[in-house]
């Protein structure tokens, strides 16, 4: 795949970034091909329903990371509520990973937020996921709260991280 490229070292937060990778926003043709990437990243996956819904949603923002060749490597959803913000899902397909996709994608939904005027940002992580908290930590979240059982397949407790729009600036 595609040659990795970083920038400048001035830049606070040193994104890695995979070449050849676009973000765009999701179509309604794209959702077969997310709710694959989905069914593969979690035990508890969301349906296709529940994209297609989303799409419809008007406080939702719904990006898609392609590759070179047009398919679909990654996707980011968040949902917005005044001046906060919520990280609803968030995968990399298995085969993409490591490459600064995800990394790609959470900046791509940041910058989004904060250009719209947002100040916080929300998400829930199982507490054993250590490669999503190891991403959402490299972007400023810090854990906030806990939710006891919050997840199913297995039930496991959640970590709540917030970003405040000041994180790493
Ligand atoms: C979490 C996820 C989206 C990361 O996507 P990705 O495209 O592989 O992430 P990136 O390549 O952009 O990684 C960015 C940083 O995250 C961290 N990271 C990502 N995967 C990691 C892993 N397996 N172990 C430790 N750290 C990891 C690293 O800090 C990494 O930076 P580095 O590569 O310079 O070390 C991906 O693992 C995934 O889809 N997981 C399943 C779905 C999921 O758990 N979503 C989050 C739900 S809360």
């Amino acid at each position: 795949m595609g040659s990795i490229e970083r920038r400048a070292a001035s830049d606070p937060r040193d994104v890695v970034t995979a070449a050849g990778i676009s973000i765009r926003p999701t179509l309604a043709v794209d959702v077969p091909e997310m709710a694959s990437i989905e069914a593969l990243a979690f035990s508890d996956p969301w349906p296709a329903s529940s994209f297609h819904e989303l799409l419809a949603h008007p406080f939702s923002r719904m990006a898609t990371a392609t590759d070179e060749a047009g398919g679909i490597v990654g996707y980011c959803i968040i949902l917005r509520a005044a001046d906060e913000a919520e990280i609803a899902n968030i995968a990399t397909a298995p085969g993409a990973r490591r490459r600064g996709i995800g990394a790609r994608l959470l900046d791509d939904a940041i910058t989004a937020v904060e250009s719209a005027g947002g100040v916080a940002m929300f998400l829930e992580v199982r507490e054993s996921n250590t490669a999503a908290r190891a991403l959402y930590a490299s972007r400023g979240f810090a854990a906030v709260g806990r939710r006891r059982g919050y997840y199913r397949h297995p039930v496991e407790d959640a970590l709540v991280l917030r970003r405040d729009a000041t994180a790493l600036e």
